[in-house]
């Protein structure tokens, strides 16, 4: 499935690209789960899968022009740019985007109390994408946050302030950090031609030069997870650095010692290579087919895009409940995609949205957070959870976009043995039960959105 967007951008010569994402290739789910031997990750795996639902925000350099992240400095045949520079010319223009991101506005507090109103329980910051910017002041390279625009600004080591601002929300940690890094001449060395997402030179020809790049990866990971406070996941993206992948080896074993040396019992997400460091896994805009008994995370955007663009195409309050719904009846947690604009803000359209869905987890989170499975766990539009203490079901009505509440409701398992309420306010509802049937009869003038019961 290749999906493809058109992006001009007007910046002194009108730059033009298609970028599609190919993210079926690089991102599917893996076949086989693993659990981690690591009772401390276990345990803090559980709590995770507890939250349901976070926050992934996408911020960099590619938030200057308003452009998909990174991918426009590969070259792949989905990637087009117009004829008007050279490579080289485009490379200067994106790499100096560094001089400009200056985010004056930069309010960490403003994002965390957007996220905590949408009913959001953990977040994941990119610390660096594909293009190997820097979000905090690492010591390993200039090409930082810190040491460009917004180097006098005391809030320069941009992490900090985040991490900060959403641990006081009481809020688990993530940090996504990719493997790839196309700034560093460790993994795009200027000696050899640049043709698409791996490294560009023969490791084996050059195995300095990969140790190098293995060293430098390994001590950025190190400052990320060994100066900002407690960090309870690390997201590893670019799953195509892989030992089996042209020899990209970098030394997973040797990044767990470094992540629980400093984070002990961390969650290590190492993106579609499922073993010992792929500690849940993570289907990319896409909901599985089916339930899974162990610990995984779909990550979609809130509009078509990780990163903030100028019009952005959003999805609905009710489209986003409505995924949360499904994903948490097939056991799973959903992180949402945010992208804060170039001035540091959450625009006010996405705050919006968030606040809509906060409204209604507010009201129906109770069929939502802390629930299990339950292995008859969709019929129709209802979709079931059930409380960890088995003490009862919940049923959750889902209202998709367009459509309205039915007057009653249907459904053929995990019937009720007392009663059924509304999970929003615990009023009972009537219901008849008939053979293996329930019918419940929803209130009159309740709001045109999903809804929430709770089966006892
Ligand atoms: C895809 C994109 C990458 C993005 C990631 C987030 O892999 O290619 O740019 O960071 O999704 O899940």
């Amino acid at each position: 499935m290749l999906k493809t967007r058109r992006l001009c951008l007007a910046l002194g010569l009108a730059v033009c690209l298609t970028v599609g994402a190919q993210d079926n290739e690089i991102h599917q789910r893996s076949e086989t789960y693993e659990w981690p031997t690591d009772q401390l990750v276990v345990k803090n795996l559980k709590a995770w899968q507890d939250l349901k639902f976070g926050v992934l925000f996408h911020w960099g350099l590619y938030a200057v022009p308003g452009m998909v992240e990174s991918w426009a400095i590969c070259d792949e045949n989905w990637i087009t740019r117009d004829s008007t520079r050279t490579y080289q010319q485009y490379m200067d223009w994106y790499f100096g985007l560094a001089d400009e991101l200056k985010p004056t506005k930069f309010d960490p507090t403003q994002w965390a109390e957007a996220c905590s109103n949408a009913g959001m329980k953990y977040m994941i910051f990119t610390t660096k994408h594909h293009d190997g910017f820097c979000m905090w002041d690492s010591q390993e390279t200039d090409f930082t946050i810190a040491k460009h625009a917004f180097k006098d600004d005391p809030r320069r080591d941009v992490l900090k302030h985040v991490l900060d601002a959403f641990r006081q929300k009481q809020f688990t940690i993530g940090t996504y950090f990719s493997k790839p890094d196309w700034h560093s001449q460790y993994y795009w060395w200027d000696v050899y031609a640049k043709k698409g997402r791996n490294v560009n030179y023969p490791v084996d020809q050059h195995p300095w030069r990969w140790q190098q790049f293995k060293k430098f990866t390994h001590n950025q990971m190190n400052e990320i997870l060994s100066r900002y406070g407690k960090v309870d996941i690390l997201w590893l993206d670019g799953g195509w650095v892989a030992k089996e992948n042209r020899g990209q080896d970098l030394d997973m074993p040797e990044v767990a010692r470094i992540a629980r040396k400093n984070q002990p019992g961390i969650i290590i997400v190492d993106r579609t290579i499922h073993g010992p460091y792929e500690n849940y896994q993570t289907p990319e805009r896409t909901i599985p087919e089916t339930q899974l008994d162990f610990p995984w995370e779909s990550c979609i955007p809130l509009s078509d895009d990780w990163g903030w663009v100028p019009r952005p195409r959003f999805k609905s309050p009710e489209k986003v409940i409505g995924t949360l719904i499904e994903i948490v009846a097939k056991g799973g947690n959903l992180v949402l995609g945010v992208g804060p604009t170039p001035e540091g803000l959450i625009e006010p359209e996405s705050v919006k949205r968030l606040n809509a869905i906060g409204a209604w987890l507010k009201l129906n989170g109770k069929a939502i957070y802390n629930t299990t499975i339950t292995p008859y766990y969709n019929e129709g539009n209802v979709w079931f959870t059930k409380a960890k203490d088995g003490s009862r079901y919940y049923a959750i009505y889902r209202l998709n976009d367009g459509e309205k509440l039915p007057t009653s409701i249907t459904w053929s398992q995990n019937l009720p043995k007392k009663a059924i309420r509304l999970v929003s306010n615990g009023k009972r509802v009537k219901y008849k039960l008939q053979g293996n049937q329930v019918t419940v009869y929803l209130p009159k003038q309740l709001p045109q959105q999903s809804i929430a019961l709770e089966i006892e």
